[in-house]
């Protein structure tokens, strides 16, 4: 069972520098990413460090520096040269030029910045970083990037950075796999190293946490990373599903009861608050608590007391709680079918998960992920993914995240009659490249990315997201608007801002 797993978590160290999140880990202090040991990285006997570097026209000094710094250099000035230099089994550290390319090419850029082995660093100038595109594919597909002109010993620097982390998320080795845990979180994308950064923050403290996050997105991952890092971690994570819980056994189920409180009770049942005791309670899908279990909640929350039904006597009980929905709780709010003074008491912390579709690489990182993770359940030897199927990985909007993504990948392993799994398999074939797309698909697709990616980074608050994207305020709604993204706040962490009329402060 799922929850007696998340139970029994074992404590093992930070896999990868800020690639994945080890449920399991180390407190905050031995925590950090050794991100020294990457940048320092210095050319071991053995290990070749391989540099691939996309420019329109590349600068020979610089080739000539790194040459001298140990790295074998590979350059590319288009994409079809860049994609056919890489081999599929080596690591890279990249460097990507945007000066010289015009935005028409964005969209093949893009294919080469999504190849899981290289460790992207983008030369880029200001003129390049007002393109709204630009500023997507440097926080989807790179480490970092610096402005041009940059010093050769610099950019040296942030190459070996680069290749120290792609070298560590080496997926393809047998090695590799073997070493993952099943409670690690992945994650590369800036969403999901924010996402990290927040759960060592709030880990650290005893508040109450509310997780917001769509369906699959990794909520349940997430409340139990944080009891893992947090002071509680040797006492016990008890998740419960308040919607998977009938009304009326609810309250007994919580609060437990004493021999003799109703027809049938024969004996003294903990409740679940009170096993928790020491540890952390996570209450999912909080939304579909009946009101009168949010009353006694909200009163053991003022009061850090429970009573047994049946029982007069008041026990002290001392847990943490984490709380997390994947519907509307402001909706529900303003509908009164969840208590406002609850909601505050809940969230004093709040953590959103983003949707699977706003994190770039990293589906494709998971992909292969899960695929290492089951790739026994086939006959044949599953080797990777067919390039359909990789596009397909991206094209697809993936409404049931992280979840949907396990699953697609888990039913193409059994399914596969080849050593490639391929978009049809994924039951992906409508979401490849042959697909006929219209420039104008094309542009919608890569605007409501944008805007979502946006409105993630700065937590729905319109005026910054706005900024960010060169928009106006009231452009921003109505794009949200063109694109069904006004009722998804709750998704993105829904603010104040959110729920104030927007005021008509920007004109186009
Ligand atoms: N970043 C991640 N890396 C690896 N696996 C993940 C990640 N996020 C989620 N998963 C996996 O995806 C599945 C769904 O995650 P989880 O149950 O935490 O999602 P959830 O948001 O609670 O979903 P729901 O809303 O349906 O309850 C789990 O098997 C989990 O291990
Ligand atoms: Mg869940």
């Amino acid at each position: 069972m799922r929850e007696s797993s998340h139970l029994g978590a074992t404590v093992t160290p930070l896999a990868g520098a800020g690639q994945r999140l080890a449920v399991g880990g180390p407190p905050l202090a031995e925590d950090v990413p050794d991100v020294g040991r990457a940048r320092d990285a210095k050319p071991e006997a053995g290990i070749e460090r391989t540099l691939l570097y996309v420019a329109r026209t590349p600068d020979p000094l610089l080739c000539a520096y790194l040459k001298s710094r140990g790295w074998e250099i590979s350059t590319a000035r288009t994409v079809h040269e860049a994609s056919r230099l890489v081999k599929p089994e080596a690591a890279y550290a990249g460097i990507i030029d945007l000066t010289g390319f015009a935005p028409r090419e964005f969209a093949g850029l893009e294919t080469i910045l999504r190849l899981q082995q290289v460790g992207w660093i983008a030369l880029t100038d200001d003129t390049r970083l007002t393109d709204a595109e630009v500023r997507r594919l440097i926080r989807h597909y790179c480490f970092d990037y610096v402005h041009v002109p940059v010093a050769h010993a610099t950019l040296d620097y942030l190459v070996g950075h680069a290749f120290g982390m792609v070298s560590l998320c080496d997926l393809d080795t047998p090695a590799a796999a073997a070493s993952q845990d099943d409670d690690e979180m992945v994650g590369t994308c800036e969403a999901m190293q924010q996402l990290f950064r927040t759960i060592r923050k709030v880990a650290n403290t005893d508040a109450t946490v509310f997780i917001s996050g769509e369906s699959g997105t990794g909520k349940e991952l997430t409340a139990l990373a944080i009891h893992e890092r947090s002071a509680r971690r040797k006492a016990t994570f008890v998740p419960i599903n308040c919607g998977a819980i009938p009304h009326h056994l609810l309250q007994s189920e919580l609060f437990g009861y004493e021999r003799g409180a109703f027809t049938g009770a024969n004996q003294r049942k903990i409740g679940r608050v009170e096993s928790a005791n020491g540890g952390t309670l996570f209450l999912d899908e909080i939304g579909d608590l009946p009101l009168e279990s949010q009353a006694s909640l909200l009163r053991f929350l003022q009061e850090g007391k429970i009573e047994r039904l049946g029982g007069r006597e008041q026990i002290p009980v001392d847990v943490r709680i984490i709380s997390a929905t994947h519907v509307d709780l402001e909706a529900a709010m303003r509908d009164g079918r969840f208590r406002a003074d609850l909601f505050h008491r809940l969230c004093v912390l709040r953590v959103d998960e983003p949707p699977l579709r706003a994190r770039g690489k990293d589906i494709e990182i998971l992909a292969h992920h899960v695929l290492h993770k089951f790739k026994q359940d086939s006959a044949r030897r599953i080797r990777g993914f067919t390039p359909d199927a990789i596009e397909a990985l991206y094209n697809y909007n993936w409404p049931g995240n992280v979840r949907e993504l396990i699953n697609r990948v888990r039913r193409a392993i059994v399914m596969a009659e080849s050593k490639l799994i391929s978009a049809e398999d994924l039951d992906l074939a409508h979401f490849t490249a042959q697909q006929t797309v219209t420039l104008a698909q094309a542009r919608e697709a890569a605007e409501r990315r944008a805007i979502e990616a946006a409105l993630l980074r700065h937590r729905h608050r319109l005026t910054e997201a706005a900024a960010d994207l060169g928009i106006s305020r009231v452009t921003l709604y109505r794009l949200m608007g063109t694109h069904g993204l006004r009722d998804e706040k709750t998704f993105f962490g829904g603010d104040a801002e959110n729920q104030a009329e927007l005021p008509p402060d920007g004109q186009d």
